[in-house]
């Protein structure tokens, strides 16, 4: 599974879905650029969540909030005072590191050494620490457990202490006057301060939804796992307002109904799971996240919390601005109730390359044979089709440049004229193309064309004039 997630890296990079950030200097820690294909994915699965939030619910509505916001903002919400990591460091190698990671790690190791019993009991106080905020008991941990540091071999540590997540900034010119600011660590708050501007604007009746998608900063001291988590990368999320005692139900719906939606893709169902949290954030009464079987075991990609109305309270007590709805079925006001789905869209892109990227043997008796496919759902795949002119005579090419033009309004297509056709069909295997479109001599006579099918690698026989449609059928939702 080590050499599965190695492959996933270099064919992300090789083919030009993510690139490390800045690598010319060496990269960027947690940071990581989209390429050609990627941001072509990327955008695909953006519009798909965005189609099936805002577009198919008549009452749920999108917007696009500023990455930073009046700092008062992040104490209402918590984030100044409770947005910590517990962290520690090593005096010889001077290395910080999550105390709750060198924990986990130790866990993992003593899994793998087939003490269950022991990683057991370490979980439970782990757990028991993290819940109590107990920073001093995490390092009786470290100590118990002589955990060292990976780097320098020793347990000289220093007290575990909170440090904030938040990425701060100046606005303003000069030094004197300038204001700290903050880059959003989540895009929900954005929704939130826009509650009233949105629902009285768009005359929203409760229930109904707001969507955003948009960055997030995280000053993550662990940058591990490629795009899993990153210091600076997109949440797709939707605040559901709710009427106060409803809440739970509508927990229960959005929990359904985001699992479909990742099924809708095409995943294979025995990769995910829910894990519930025993014990929600301080402003949550119910929470669970939709893990992902990764190659380095199940992860989070989303989370589907019931943030009751605290958020909006905070920001009414801290605004001195009534955040109220007036519910004319039962003729009241109340602070509305709030229903969170919030996914990673890196963490979606990394589950969508985990779940694609194949290597399929083609042997036949007398000949060693094999493909990498990336066998994405047609939808999202970056190039739709690709126009192949079988040779690069006798007008074959300005023929196949003919269909090209007639196709690229609609699709994002590639033309490939180098190499011989298999080559090519390979090319476009690895980058997940569901068509290749080959223009050969018949082509000339009867304007037809075979559309070789990525999955199965069959071939047929169409008019080029069909072509729009029958891409069409096959890339949409
Ligand atoms: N508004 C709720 C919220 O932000 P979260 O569980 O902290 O909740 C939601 O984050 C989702 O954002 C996660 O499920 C994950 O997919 C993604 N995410 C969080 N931190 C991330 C990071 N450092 N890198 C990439 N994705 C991250």
């Amino acid at each position: 599974t080590d050499d599965f997630f190695k492959n996933i890296i270099s064919h992300a990079k090789e083919y030009g879905f993510v690139f490390p950030s800045s690598e010319i200097y060496d990269g960027l820690s947690a940071v990581y650029d989209y390429g050609q294909l990627g941001s072509e994915l990327k955008n695909n699965l953006k519009t798909y969540w965005w189609k099936s939030m805002v577009q198919l619910n008549e009452n749920i509505v999108g917007i696009d909030a500023a990455i930073f916001m009046h700092p008062t903002t992040w104490k209402a919400s918590g984030h100044v005072d409770g947005f910590n990591d517990p962290m520690i460091d090593n005096k010889d190698s001077k290395k910080r590191y999550r105390a709750d990671q060198l924990i986990e790690d130790k866990i993992d190791r003593y899994e793998k050494d087939g003490k269950t019993d022991k990683a057991a009991q370490l979980q439970q106080d782990l757990d028991d620490a993290i819940t109590a905020d107990d920073l001093v008991r995490l390092k009786v941990l470290i100590e118990e457990h002589n955990i060292v540091c990976p780097i320098s071999g020793t347990k000289n540590w220093t007290e575990v202490r909170q440090f904030n997540l938040m990425f701060a900034t100046q606005m303003g010119a000069m030094a004197e006057e300038a204001e700290k600011v903050y880059l959003r660590p989540e895009t929900a708050q954005g929704i939130f301060v826009n509650f009233l501007n949105v629902q009285k604007t768009g005359r929203m009746k409760i229930p109904f939804g707001i969507a955003q998608i948009g960055k997030a900063f995280r000053n993550e001291v662990i940058a591990r796992q490629f795009i899993m988590r990153m210091r600076e990368f997109e949440q797709m999320e939707l605040q559901f307002f709710v009427r106060p005692g409803t809440e739970m139900e509508w927990y229960e719906k959005w929990k359904k109904t985001r699992l479909k939606w990742h099924m809708a893709l095409g995943a294979n169902p025995t990769k995910y799971r829910y894990h519930d949290h025993v014990k929600p954030a301080h402003y949550a009464n119910a929470a669970v996240d939709i893990e992902y079987q990764f190659p380095f075991g199940f992860k989070e990609v989303e989370g589907i919390h019931s943030r009751t109305d605290f958020d909006l309270k905070q920001h009414q007590e801290y605004s001195k601005k009534k955040m109220q709805y007036f519910d004319p079925e039962i003729n009241q006001n109340y602070v509305p109730y709030v229903v969170e789905t919030s996914i990673g869209l890196d963490r979606l892109f990394l589950t969508v390359l985990a779940n694609s990227l194949v290597e399929e043997d083609l042997s036949t008796e007398d000949k060693k044979d094999s493909r990498v496919v990336l066998k994405f759902h047609p939808a999202i795949a970056p190039v739709k089709a690709a126009v192949l002119p079988l040779t690069k005579k006798d007008g074959l090419p300005d023929k196949a440049r003919e269909i090209m033009t007639k196709l690229k309004l609609d699709f994002n297509i590639q033309y490939d004229e180098k190499d011989a056709i298999g080559k090519r069909y390979r090319r476009q295997d690895a980058i997940g193309t569901p068509f290749c479109i080959t223009v050969d001599y018949q082509t000339l006579e009867d304007d037809t064309v075979t559309i070789r099918h990525r999955d199965s690698m069959e071939q047929e026989r169409v008019p080029a004039a069909d072509l729009r449609n029958i891409i069409s059928g096959l890339v949409s939702w």
